[in-house]
């Protein structure tokens, strides 16, 4: 099997990932526990090493105000739930997940926010100049991808922070597709609320994911709850990472995570979009006629791309890969409505390619040669 679907989850996970996890559970997997016994106060530990890591990573200086989530998703949640109030104005994309249009969407229909989606350029940029024309004097928040799941485009995050942080408004980045694939610093790029997802490029297990919430964001609590200490507070305690986390965490999950953060800063963040970028060009290297395809991307995106094969529906090219070639790729429209809009492929979709840690120049030239047969009997 060609595994070609690391955008929507890394598969497999690291060898390390998978022992870290067994050994976690096997020995210290306690409920975490400020002041509890050596077992609690080790699975505590290990959820601060976690939190240390994450915040080197991505160039915060708050580690306690790393803020663990389910997902992604979660962490978007709690961002705009959590800092948006009645009156509110806010700037977002065509681009967008529906784990930012759908919350945005639902406020705005109840008349809570306003909201402005912006266009974006035939290259599926976000103009800098377009975001600083839309702020209105209510405009309280920017939320936008930096790496669409769809075209794989690279969002110019530290152009637009700069515009956000002038106007004095908070910046949102939903890092789902960059996190891990492309060197982070929430400083350098004004980032104020940075969510991101622990199962795709960090290389961790489903259900891991977090929030790192700057200084300048207040985000009030929407999942409150036992914090493992404070117990005679009656509201959720205000310091952090407490304040946003209410519940036992996954901490076998954290400790797979945490693996996965470790195999990246030791083999450098860096080194992984020239890697993607190199087997997408193999891939494209090795189609015979590149012509018969739509495509859907930008070069210089992420280790994805999007495509489609004129006479196949998106979803009929995707079986015939997976059922006669064994290749995992998905289709449809990700999740990501607006983009298909903007690219012509509502309701429809692109057939994805995405590749990732363990993908190999042989894998994108076998898929080649799969599309290259597919695409002679069209
Ligand atoms: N958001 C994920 C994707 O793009 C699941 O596939």
């Amino acid at each position: 099997m060609i595994y070609l679907d690391h955008a929507a989850t890394s598969f497999p996970k690291p060898e390390r990932v998978f022992r870290a996890m067994d050994d976690f559970a096997r020995t210290s997997a306690a409920n975490p526990g400020r002041g509890g016994h050596h077992l609690a106060t080790e699975a505590e530990a290990m959820l601060e090493d976690t939190r240390r890591l994450l915040a080197r990573l991505f160039g915060f200086f708050r580690p306690e105000r790393v803020v663990f989530t389910l997902n992604a998703t979660d962490a978007l949640n709690m961002a705009i739930k959590g800092v948006l109030k009645p009156g509110d104005h806010v700037i977002t994309s065509m681009l967008e997940h529906n784990s930012v249009s759908r919350p945005l969407n639902r406020l705005a229909k109840e008349g809570v926010i306003t909201l402005t989606r912006l266009e974006v350029g035939s290259d599926h940029r976000i103009d800098p100049g377009d975001v600083e024309r839309a702020f209105l004097p209510a405009t309280r928040l920017v939320a936008i991808t930096q790496a669409s799941n769809v075209t794989g485009t690279i969002q110019p995050v530290d152009e637009i922070g700069k515009v956000v942080r002038q106007r004095d408004a908070l910046f949102l980045v939903d890092a789902a597709q960059s996190a891990g694939v492309i060197p982070i610093d929430m400083g350098k790029a004004s980032i104020d609320l940075l969510a991101f997802t622990g199962h795709k490029a960090l290389l961790g297990p489903t259900g891991t994911g977090g929030l790192l919430v700057g200084e300048r964001a207040h985000v009030t609590p929407w999942r409150e709850g036992g914090t493992g200490g404070d117990s005679a507070d009656p509201v959720q305690p205000s310091a952090y990472p407490y304040h946003l986390e209410g519940g036992t965490p996954n901490v076998m999950g954290l400790a797979g995570l945490r693996e996965g953060v470790r195999i990246l800063i030791e083999s450098g963040v860096e080194t992984i979009l020239p890697h993607e970028r190199k087997l997408l060009a193999s891939f494209h290297a090795a189609l015979r006629d590149p012509s018969k395809f739509q495509w859907y991307g930008t070069e210089g995106g992420v280790g994805l791309v999007s495509l489609n094969l004129p006479g196949l529906a998106p979803v009929e090219l995707a079986a015939i890969l997976d059922g006669q070639f064994g290749i995992a790729v998905r289709a449809g429209m990700h999740c990501a409505p607006y983009a298909h809009r903007h690219l012509g492929t509502f309701p429809d979709g692109t057939v994805r390619l995405s590749v990732g840690w363990k993908t190999t120049e042989e894998d994108m030239k076998a898929a080649a040669q799969a599309f290259n047969e597919i695409s002679a009997d069209i």
